[in-house]
């Protein structure tokens, strides 16, 4: 497709949905949607990105539905003051309709901008739906300068993630879909924290029979930290979100526990303890941070607390294996609802080869009208992906886990974890 055929395509859009202007972006580096044509604007503000999960674009990407967002829609979601304070474009209502390849994996989102009669509702995507297959095609081809332009902004979109933690993550990334249930009650099927508490006591004995000082990062509502506490463990816990850390030093209160519990960036923190093990569980280092830039500094984080030698232990979910046991784009029931109280049903909907979104639906069993749908966008990471970034960042693996049953052996193709366990070196 050369240059005027790309413009013949944009502009048809243009006037088919009566768009003042549009955007369209592609997936793209770090896992952030970045503008492949956004008119009316030049470098060096052109490309800029939004992440999946936040803004117009990022929400039709992580819901892969149809957002409308203006005077007349019910979503309150923010239009990226950013972007027009730098472009001096003021804007009033978007559209913005995923775009994914045959087999539903996505490209980019479409963006229409200020309908020139009225605000765009949803049924307006019908105006974009001829034009899709023309839009999939301009995202497949391959265009050198672009990719140059993206190298070039990629410094700056990356000091951003590095200055912005993501504290929207706990409503599935998502503003409005604010939970009627608490998070512990949410997640209380998917964890035994006595159990996990009694792994990691195992990884102690076994690695570093002398080691007492234990970081729990990402620590959430403090369920790990409390049982490690009555392990004998001295104990840290931080978190990002105020509200977790509250809850876990109630938790920690209630059972006569001396733990700190602080808030903290997991990117960016140093402590002025030492500590002898530090672990994140429940897939932190790929739902909570998806940029390998992200990813890479906690890791530099972790590196500066631990003692000689001291040990990292960190819970992936084995892609593989996820993969074949709950095959995205199908409905799987996790939970029908009889003992915990919550009917829990997930669905994972694959993006790129990179990342993915995994959509949980709760329910309450005996007020179904009590429910909410989250996504959590999710990086993929196999064991080769897990390993190399832990090497990378000054580690030695010495073990994975498949699982927190004790001795569980690691099977690429069923376990359902990739829990490593490695020393600084
Ligand atoms: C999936 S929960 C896991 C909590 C806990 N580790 C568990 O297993 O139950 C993820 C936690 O990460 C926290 N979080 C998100 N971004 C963070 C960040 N940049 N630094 C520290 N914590 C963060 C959230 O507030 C949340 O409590």
């Amino acid at each position: 497709m050369d240059r005027n055929e790309v413009e013949t395509v944009l502009a048809s859009v243009k006037v088919d949905t009566m768009a003042d202007r549009i955007t369209l972006f592609q997936i793209g580096p770090e896992g952030l949607l970045w503008t492949r044509f956004a008119d009316g604007v030049q470098e060096p503000v052109f490309p800029f990105w939004t992440e999946i999960g936040t803004g117009v674009a990022g929400l039709a990407a992580l819901r892969g539905t149809v957002v409308v967002c203006g005077p007349s829609s019910d979503e309150s979601s923010p239009i990226a003051p950013i972007r027009d304070e730098m472009t001096g474009y003021e804007t009033h209502d978007l559209l913005a309709v995923p775009v994914f390849n045959q087999e539903g994996v996505l490209l980019g989102v479409i963006e229409c901008i200020n309908r020139r009669s009225g605000t765009f509702s949803e049924t307006d995507s019908d105006l974009v739906r001829p034009h899709l297959e023309a839009l999939r095609q301009l995202l497949l081809v391959e265009d050198d300068r672009w990719k140059d332009q993206v190298k070039r902004a990629l410094p700056s979109a990356r000091l951003y993630l590095r200055l912005r933690p993501k504290l929207d993550w706990q409503q599935g990334a998502l503003m409005q879909e604010v939970s009627p249930f608490s998070y512990d009650k949410k997640f209380s099927g998917f964890r035994d924290c006595a159990k996990e508490a009694k792994f990691l006591l195992d990884v102690i004995s076994r690695w570093r029979p002398d080691g007492r000082r234990i970081l729990d990062l990402a620590c959430g509502t403090g369920g790990h930290s409390v049982e490690l506490a009555l392990l004998g463990f001295d104990v840290t816990g931080i978190d990002l979100d105020l509200r977790q850390i509250t809850a876990a030093e109630h938790k920690a209160e209630q059972g006569g526990l001396d733990i700190r519990f602080l808030q903290a960036d997991m990117c960016a923190f140093s402590l002025a303890e030492e500590f002898d093990l530090v672990f994140n569980f429940f897939y932190g280092m790929q739902n909570v941070l998806l940029a390998r830039e992200q990813q890479d500094r906690c890791l530099a984080c972790i590196r500066s607390a631990l003692t000689q030698r001291g040990l990292l232990v960190l819970d992936f979910l084995n892609e593989k294996a996820n993969l074949h046991q709950f095959p995205p784009d199908v409905d799987h029931m996790i939970d029908d609802g009889m003992k915990s109280g919550l009917r829990i049903r997930s669905r994972s909907r694959i993006l790129n080869d990179q990342f993915k979104v995994l959509e949980m639906h709760f329910q309450s069993f005996s007020q179904p009208e009590l429910e909410v749908t989250e996504r959590y966008p999710l990086r993929r990471m196999y064991l080769s992906d897990a390993q190399k970034l832990i090497e990378e960042a000054g580690f030695r693996v010495l073990e994975v886990a498949g699982d927190f049953a004790l001795g569980a052996a690691f099977d690429p193709e069923f376990s359902p974890r990739m829990i490593f366990t490695a020393e600084k070196i």
